[in-house]
């Protein structure tokens, strides 16, 4: 981590990407440095701006629970040039409430959230199940080696979520497009901008359908229970996609070769299966594959841990760094399924806490299970320095992850 302007009298770091080498599981090494410093550091940002960066787990649970840090995108940057950075906050529909604050934000999260309790994600069990075990069909028909980020990483998630929607089969694959775009280090600014047009075109269609003949999908229910307009309707879909699709792959592909990393591990989990629940925690926390942010912007002048914060500075809260953080986990750098908390910060904290995390954590269970059970013999199927990481991307994982059984 490079260190430049001066911020009160500690210096102020630019935001590290790059992993340590030979360890992708763990998180840039200066985030360690910072935190042994202060858990909350000044950080310069690509356009100058200096603000703050988050490290210490009880410090960034107190961040993201204090509103007076703002969600609005007025004034946000990130703190590394991203694919999507670039794009305009103008061109966004209403009702992208993870870019709000209450009582805007509350008001979307109270109709949202009641399809996404434990009970009602819980009855989708049986669908979830079903669409693995055909993915891990198709899979094994195939006869390896595979990519299984593209063979089951990437689809279960988009099948989950494009049902949840209602989203018709013939448009999955195309949706799926439009999401890789948005999301590739590759694509460029006016590419994403044309994939986001074309996304908002398919789900205003989507939208029309469901208003014309309302499903017991999400959009169908919100269609006749609510009064959201369609631009709202429009912006809350694209929250969903969004949130739900790369995290998880990436949770997906990204769990999966680090349990392949670490033998032992993965046969006690094998010898008994009853560990998974704890094991879905530990990899949550151990991987934190939200890498870039949560980031908030100051909405006033106050005092936050002894700091004065300024209205308009900028904060980002490091996920891996805060669930690497020694004061709250013994051993923070060991990868232990016996482990037994959930107190990580994987799925962010407060107001904006992921809405998702019962479906994220049923879809790791029944994702990594299935697979494990049915390649026993399950390997990597090329050498770990061929495994490439998403190290500039706002979620971590890996490119590609070939595997054979
Ligand atoms: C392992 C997978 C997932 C991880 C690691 C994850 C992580 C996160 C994190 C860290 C946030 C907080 C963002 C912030 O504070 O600004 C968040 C928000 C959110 N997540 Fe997830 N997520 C996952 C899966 C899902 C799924 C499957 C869905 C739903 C389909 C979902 C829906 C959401 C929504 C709607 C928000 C915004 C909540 C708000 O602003 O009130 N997530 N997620």
């Amino acid at each position: 981590m490079t260190q430049s302007r001066e911020s009160g009298n500690r210096l102020a770091r630019t935001f590290p990407t790059a992993r340590p080498a030979g360890c992708p599981f763990d998180p840039p090494a200066p985030f360690a440095e910072a935190r042994e410093e202060c858990p909350v550091t000044p950080l310069q940002y690509p356009d100058g701006h200096v603000g703050r960066l988050v490290t210490g787990l009880q410090s960034a649970r107190a961040v993201l629970g204090d509103t007076r840090f703002s969600s609005l995108p007025a004034g946000k940057r990130s703190p590394v040039k991203v694919p999507g950075s670039e794009l305009s906050t103008d061109a966004l529909p209403a009702g992208m409430f993870v870019n709000m604050d209450p009582p805007d934000h509350t008001r979307y999260r109270r109709l949202l959230s009641k399809h996404f309790t434990i009970r009602r994600v819980r009855e989708l069990r049986p669908r979830i199940q079903e669409m693995t075990d055909r993915l891990l069909d198709e899979m094994e028909g195939k006869g390896g080696p595979v990519d299984l980020v593209e063979a089951f990483a990437k689809p279960l998630p988009t099948l989950v979520t494009s049902e949840l929607l209602g989203l018709p089969e013939e448009d999955r694959a195309q949706f799926g497009h439009h999401v890789d775009v948005l999301f590739s280090l590759s694509s460029s600014g006016e590419e994403m901008q044309q994939s986001m047009v074309l996304l908002g075109g398919m789900l205003h269609a989507l939208i029309d359908a469901a208003r014309k003949d309302p499903g017991q999908d999400i959009l169908g229910r919100l269609t006749v229970e609510t009064d959201l307009t369609d631009e709202e309707l429009l912006g809350i879909t694209i929250v969903l996609l969004i949130a739900g699709l790369e995290t998880t792959t990436n949770m997906l592909a990204l769990g999966t070769y680090a349990l392949l990393r670490h033998p032992e591990q993965l046969a006690a989990l094998r010898a008994d299966w009853s560990l998974m629940d704890d094991a879905v925690e530990e990899l949550l926390r151990y991987l934190s594959v939200v890498q870039i942010g949560p980031i908030r912007v100051a909405a006033e002048d106050f005092a936050f841990e002894g700091q004065s914060i300024r209205k308009g500075e900028v904060v980002t809260v490091s996920l891996p760094a805060a669930n690497r953080d020694p004061s709250a986990f013994e051993d923070p750098d060991v990868f232990d399924i016996r482990r037994g908390t959930s107190r990580h910060l994987a799925f962010g904290s407060g107001p904006h806490q992921c809405m998702g995390h019962h479906l994220a954590r049923l879809e790791l269970s029944i994702g990594y299970e299935s697979l494990l059970r049915r390649f026993p013999g399950l390997e990597l199927a090329v050498p770990v320095d061929e495994v490439g990481t998403r190290e500039m991307m706002v979620t971590y994982g890996v490119l590609g992850l070939p595997v054979r059984w």
